[in-house]
């Protein structure tokens, strides 16, 4: 029997386990700030705001934002997406946090 792997593995899972709270928590930060006003604090679209813009919001938990790979959801923060301008305060990285965080998210 390896000690070593055998020590290691648990050691590497329960890392895993911590840091994604961790993770989740710092991405609902990021999104209280820079997407509730729009987005809802669930995710669910501000209906006064899609009529305005004349858009269809889904919300952040409908199976079509789910199905967006996180690579394309973290693009949607940084990049813009239709009527959504770029969210100039959130880094890249601290995108693919809210990426999380938004994941996290029930309807
Ligand atoms: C100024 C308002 C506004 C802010 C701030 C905003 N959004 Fe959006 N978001 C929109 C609108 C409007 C759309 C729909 C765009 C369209 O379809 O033309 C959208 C679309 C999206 C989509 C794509 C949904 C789909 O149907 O594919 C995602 C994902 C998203 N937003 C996430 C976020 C996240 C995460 C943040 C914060 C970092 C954020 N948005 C900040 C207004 C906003």
């Amino acid at each position: 029997m390896n000690i070593r792997k055998t020590t290691l593995f648990p050691a590497l899972c329960l890392t895993a386990a911590l840091a994604m709270p961790a993770l989740a928590a710092d991405g609902k930060d990021l999104y209280t700030a820079n997407c509730m006003k729009c987005h809802g604090a669930n995710g669910e679209g501000k209906p006064s705001l899609a009529k305005m813009l004349k858009v269809e919001m889904r919300p952040l938990t409908s199976k079509e934002v789910k199905a967006l790979s996180d690579a394309d959801m973290a693009k949607v923060i940084t990049a813009g997406k239709g009527k959504m301008k770029a969210v100039a305060a959130v880094s890249a990285a601290q995108a693919a946090d809210v990426v999380v965080y938004v994941r996290t998210l029930k309807p």
